[in-house]
């Protein structure tokens, strides 16, 4: 049986999981069209589009393992119809996004960024009283839009540098992200990509935050309105973002990049050995078991 993995993973995963099975391993997924007519399992990532008219060429398809906890780069309804089995790597990258959540939180309050590039200008003359004043999170409000997983790890987190927290769920009231949009210092987002969540921050909801608010996103950057970011941004409300994802992943906005209040990641949320290794071999064991007639552990679809 054959299956093909987009690209290549932590080891040991792929060698050892599915050893009995006929393996091609992509550089950037483009072998996915290629190899769709004869493939019986995938092993995509977060950046490999596995649309209906892919899955309309791969007629013995029988699972597709996403190497990651989102699975919105999969067509599921297509999926579904077909009865193709989806399953992602839940649980396992939680702290290592919430850490990184963190990272950026602290990197853009503190202006890690700016004093970094002080520093190895060579033209740094030593501790001034006013020199890159930053923004402290005692006492203030980390608003969270989507209370899982990585959501709550994140709140754990806020205790330990004084903030108080506000979340919002989709079962919680609509008034809940009201308060969320108007009260958070901080708004870190942390809910998957859906129909229902899709420019959720848009030009409405940002010109709603605190003037001089912050804007977090380690989830997915179809969350925001990129354009309309960079707007608030640019003419108000908003202080600064930081952002490891992107609405056109790659592609980032070309405005933010020369801006400086704002700190950008190439979409690293997960991105620790141990992690990665985790997330590889979750789903090499999920392509290992439907193949071999088992039920999958993290099934979405
Ligand atoms: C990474 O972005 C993931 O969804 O796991």
């Amino acid at each position: 049986m054959k299956v093909y993995v987009t690209r290549p993973l932590p080891e040991p995963s792929v060698s050892e999981l599915l050893a009995g099975f006929e393996v091609e391993i992509g550089v950037r997924g483009e072998g996915l069209s290629r190899v769709a007519p004869y493939v019986d399992a995938l092993l995509p990532t977060p950046a490999d589009a596995v649309t209906r008219s892919l899955l309309e060429s791969a007629p013995r398809l029988r699972i597709v393992a996403n190497c990651a906890v989102g699975t919105d780069n999969i067509d599921k309804d297509a999926c579904r119809e077909r009865g193709i089995v989806v399953t992602n790597t839940p649980g396992v990258l939680t702290e290592a996004t919430a850490d990184l959540t963190w990272a950026l939180i602290l990197a853009l309050t503190r202006r890690l960024r700016e004093g970094e590039a002080l520093v190895r200008s060579g033209t740094w003359d030593g501790w001034k009283p006013m020199e890159l004043l930053g923004f402290g999170l005692q006492g203030k409000t980390l608003g969270i839009y989507g209370a899982g997983r990585i959501g709550q790890a994140v709140a754990r987190r806020a205790a330990a540098f004084g903030m108080s927290v506000v979340t919002f769920t989709s079962r919680d009231a609509p008034e809940r992200f009201d308060e969320l949009l108007e009260t958070s210092d901080i708004l870190s987002v942390h809910a998957p990509l859906t129909s229902a969540t899709r420019h959720r921050f848009g030009r409405a909801e940002l010109s709603r935050m605190k003037p001089g608010a912050l804007f977090i996103n380690t989830a997915r950057g179809g969350l925001m309105d990129e354009a309309a970011l960079v707007d608030a941004l640019e003419h108000g409300p908003l202080g600064g973002a930081a952002l490891d994802v992107y609405e056109h992943e790659p592609r980032v906005d070309a405005r933010l990049l020369s801006r400086s209040d704002v700190v950008l990641l190439p979409h690293i949320g997960s991105a620790t050995r141990e992690t990665r290794l985790q997330m590889a071999r979750l789903a090499c064991e999920e392509i290992r078991r439907v193949l071999s007639g088992e039920p999958p552990v993290n099934r979405v679809v």
